[in-house]
């Protein structure tokens, strides 16, 4: 698989700034169980969403016997309306500092070929789901306030895709675009005051979903191994990033430079917008 260098990441700070518990939405298989398995690891209790609760239990069991957490299981399909706010309801009472908005993948479509029932799907999964999951939660990250700071984190799990427009990708394009905007924005409002989010243009991943939408005989030799990409994407929320960018696909050679460019621009942002807030 391709190399990716392994960013350092200091488990005992992570799991007092994030824990004591942290939620998954699709959290099964792929990235999500990636997520979940390091963060079992670190004693970091567990809400476990997606749609196949079978698949859930047997993970959370598994984790539980492996590493001593607690967990719950959310059985909720992100594309249903009001997905986000049953994610929220099922984490009532715990003690959540972490949020990861994991599944949004989809499969290559033809735009005008198609009906846009598809697309209203992957847009409530990735857009309305994650707006009101990110909302409920983070009003729960500045109550668990510290020192004036809040206290919590979300990870967005975007793509590269969301960098620019794609043939065959269009939905999926425009929402991670969406998701990599979102968490930009929600860094450059709240970590000044406590709150981290980070968005992540993965890249292509050996996860079951691609293995499933792959054409026969594609060569997945040089795609990245997921449990990389999630480690980087936990050490970078820590380390108070707001993007990481993964280099893949055409040009991914000035994707270093455009993720300094994003990063320059935002922090230009967050201090031009004091002078409208007096900040
Ligand atoms: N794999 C790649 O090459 C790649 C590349 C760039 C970005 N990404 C991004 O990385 C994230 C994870 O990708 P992935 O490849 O692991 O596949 P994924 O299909 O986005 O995620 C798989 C996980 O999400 C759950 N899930 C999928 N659809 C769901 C739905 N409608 N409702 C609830 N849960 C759902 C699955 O469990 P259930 O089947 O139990 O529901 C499984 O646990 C996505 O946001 C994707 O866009 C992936």
């Amino acid at each position: 698989m391709r190399e990716l260098a392994q960013l350092p990441l200091d488990k005992a700070a992570f799991r007092e700034k994030y824990g004591p518990w942290a939620v998954i939405a699709g959290a099964s298989e792929g990235t999500g169980e990636c997520y979940a398995r390091e963060l079992a690891e670190m004693g970091i209790n567990l809400v476990l969403v997606s749609r196949r609760q079978p698949a859930l239990e047997s993970l959370g069991e598994a984790l539980k016997a492996e590493y001593g957490i607690d967990y719950r299981v959310l059985a909720q399909d992100l594309t249903e309306d009001g997905a986000g706010l049953r994610i929220v309801a099922a984490a009532a009472g715990l003690d959540i500092g972490l949020y990861i908005s994991n599944a949004g993948a989809d499969g290559f479509a033809s735009f005008f070929e198609d009906s846009t029932d598809a697309a209203h799907r992957l847009v409530r999964m990735n857009i309305s789901t994650l707006i009101d999951a990110a909302n409920g939660f983070g009003k729960g990250f500045l109550a668990r306030c510290q020192n004036g700071q809040g206290r919590g984190g979300i990870i967005v799990m975007a793509s590269g895709a969301g960098l620019g427009g794609q043939p065959n990708l269009v939905l999926y394009s425009a929402t991670k675009a969406f998701e990599i905007n979102f968490a930009e924005s929600l860094w450059a409002e709240y970590h000044e005051r406590g709150i981290d989010v980070i968005g992540i243009a993965a890249p292509i991943m050996r996860t079951p979903t691609l293995l499933r939408m792959v054409p026969e005989g594609f060569d997945v030799s040089d795609v990245y191994d997921p449990a990389d990409v999630t480690h980087n994407a936990l050490a970078g929320l820590l380390a108070g990033e707001p993007l990481q960018i993964i280099p893949d696909g055409p040009g991914q050679e000035k994707q270093p430079q455009v993720l300094a460019d994003r990063k320059e621009r935002l922090v230009g942002f967050v201090e031009f917008n004091k002078m409208f807030t007096g900040g």
